[in-house]
């Protein structure tokens, strides 16, 4: 949806601007009220200033009236001081209110988008996001701000200043008046070119955050593979366009207000011209005229203002379409209406898949096909096989991550299905292959198993998962801040904070996926040992990268292709010198 198009649909843009106010200037009411009294005020006041003006020529330099000078000098300045006053409160209140709405759409937007499912969540370029989530905003307050003062500020001063203008000689007003609909007419043409820069450069702002985002996030390839110029030509053409752009929009800105100010030009020389032959052959006074005259230049202040309002309005009307689209998205996975707490008895968690179909995309055949396995509760199974077998879909299919589409999934004869994702995912622990770290203190990293954990609660965990004392050889120890993703800590240690978590969390069911397969030997022998640890006592699956750590699983369940091929314990595989066997023999030779 660009804003080009949406400014055919009229009724959209309106709905647009309702929500708006409905949702979030609404609530806010109290304070729009006084930021549009404050616009309204200082609209009144403007038009006394022309008066004045008036009443100085005719008094002072006609009629001499010396005892008047002191008054109206006074006069005039108190009422441009009194103007500023409430011009300042005026716009620093809806300033305020554009701040908080914006806000308030950002924790919305956010909101939901966390709260999306992963797929949904998947299609979504964390940059991309990123620059919407702060430049769309900015966008639409700056509409907002300037739609409001457009109403309440310029359009009103420029009734005023027209009226007295129509007020003091209606012939000389109407031929003032011609100017407006040609003002109009050129910001219409010029709104339109604005309105395709500024969606055009919107979606540059999009495609430069993703360069950065990705160049950030690809750091260490960048680094070792020498790729620092490439990135730099990937980001400059980016920016190059972007650049482009932006400098058209910066044109067709900065050409609206010299552009008011010709037709505005030629308006005063007609005017002056009437004026003067009136004045000639006619009865208009000097004061009237001076009067006039002045409210005809205060007009182009507001007459100006307005001319920016139609390409900042459409580039905030389609920003805010954005917006409110990324608050609709709802997530496909949720719970059902009637769904209950998942029920895990004391020792319980037995997992069990039945006739298991899924595929991601419905078009590019089965992920996984008729896939039944069995897990009792305690116990602990492996699944191997090559990869893009579907192990890992396994579990995302048990965290309904993804809903199976046939088939049923149980935990202690629940169909997780039937269940709420709350309960369903208290009950379970994942570690993965990368421990995700978030960039706060160690201690802080482990709580989140299990959100107001005490001290000793996260020490407890930390000794289980073997990551006490390297915690402690840490400067600022369980206070240590792990830099963003934990680039600060080894694999390893990332992975046994991980297992930390897991280990408050205290899960009946424990997922991990190839765990281990990113460290090095010493590495992955603390982990195993931590790990160890953490499956004692709970139901575990666990997907294996190096065979030998399974050889000790209750069973084993060989996928192949989205289907189980085999199962049994190792001593059976074996002996089946099947898939598994072969597969043994070959992880042995490479390990
Ligand atoms: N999020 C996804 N979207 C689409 N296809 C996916 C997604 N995740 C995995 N796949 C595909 O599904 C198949 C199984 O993947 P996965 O379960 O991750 O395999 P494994 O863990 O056994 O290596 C692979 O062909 C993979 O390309
Ligand atoms: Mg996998």
């Amino acid at each position: 949806m660009n804003s080009a198009s949406l400014s055919r649909h009229p009724a959209r843009n309106s709905a647009v601007i309702r929500r708006l106010l409905r949702d979030y200037v609404g609530r806010r009411w109290g304070l729009m009220a006084l930021a549009i009294l404050c616009m309204l005020v200082t609209s009144a006041i403007s038009g006394l200033i022309p008066l004045i003006v008036n009443w100085e020529v005719k008094m002072i330099f006609l009629r001499k009236q010396a005892e008047m000078l002191l008054p109206l000098s006074l006069g005039v300045a108190g009422v441009v001081m009194l103007r500023a006053v409430t011009l300042f409160f005026g716009r620093m209140l809806l300033d305020s209110l554009a701040e908080k709405v914006v806000a308030a759409a950002q924790r919305d937007m956010f909101g939901r988008l966390i709260r999306r499912d992963l797929a949904s969540l998947n299609a979504v370029h964390s940059g991309k996001f990123v620059s919407n989530f702060l430049y769309d905003a900015t966008l639409m307050r700056d509409a907002l701000t300037q739609g409001t003062a457009a109403v309440f500020l310029e359009a009103i001063q420029l009734v005023v200043y027209l009226a007295y203008v129509m007020i003091s000689d209606w012939q000389l007003g109407a031929l003032a008046l011609i100017t407006l609909p040609c003002v109009a007419w050129a910001m219409e043409r010029l709104g339109g070119s604005m309105r395709r820069a500024a969606t055009r450069g919107m979606r540059e702002t999009g495609d430069l955050s993703v360069a950065l985002s990705e160049a950030m996030d690809g750091r260490r390839i960048i680094k070792a593979y020498g790729l620092e110029q490439h990135s730099i030509d990937r980001v400059d053409s980016r920016l190059t366009s972007r650049l482009a752009v932006l400098l058209k929009a910066v044109r067709l800105r900065a050409a609206a207000a010299p552009l008011t100010d010709m037709f505005l030009g030629v308006v005063i020389g007609i005017v002056l011209f009437a004026a003067g032959w009136q004045s000639l052959h006619g009865d208009l006074t000097f004061n009237a005229f001076a009067g006039f005259l002045t409210a005809l230049l205060l007009a182009q202040q507001p007459l100006r203002n307005l001319s920016q309002l139609w390409p900042t309005a459409s580039a905030g009307i389609a920003a805010a379409h954005r917006i409110f689209e990324a608050i609709d998205e709802k997530p496909a996975i949720v719970n059902r209406p009637d769904a209950a707490a998942l029920q895990v008895a004391a020792n319980g968690g037995a997992v069990r898949f039945r006739n298991v179909g899924f595929a991601y995309h419905a078009d590019a055949g089965p992920t996984l096909a008729d896939v039944s396995l069995e897990v009792a509760a305690g116990r602990k199974v492996a699944l191997v096989g090559p990869s893009g077998a579907g192990k890992s879909t396994v579990f995302n299919l048990l965290l309904r991550f993804y809903d199976a589409d046939s088939g049923r999934i149980e935990i202690d004869g629940q169909d997780i299905q039937g269940v709420t994702l709350e309960s369903l995912r208290a009950a379970i622990g994942v570690v993965t292959q990368e421990a995700i770290l978030f960039d706060e203190s160690i201690a802080e990293n482990i709580a989140l198993g299990k959100p107001g954990a005490t001290p000793d609660e996260i020490q407890a965990a930390a000794r289980g998962a073997a990551a006490h004392d390297f915690i402690m050889a840490l400067p600022e120890g369980y206070d240590t801040r792990v830099g963003e993703n934990g680039l600060k800590l080894s694999g390893g240690q990332r992975q046994r904070i991980a297992i930390a978590r897991a280990m408050l969390r205290n899960a009946p069911i424990l997922l991990l996926d190839e765990a281990t397969s990113a460290l090095d030997a010493e590495s992955e022998r603390q982990v195993q040992e931590a790990l160890a640890h953490l499956m004692e006592g709970r139901t575990t699956i666990v997907i294996a990268h190096r065979l030998s750590t399974v050889v000790d699983a209750d069973r084993i369940y060989v996928l192949d292709k989205g289907g189980v091929a085999q199962s049994g314990s190792h001593a059976e595989l074996m002996a089946a010198d099947g898939l598994y066997a072969s597969l043994y023999r070959h992880n042995l030779e490479s390990a």
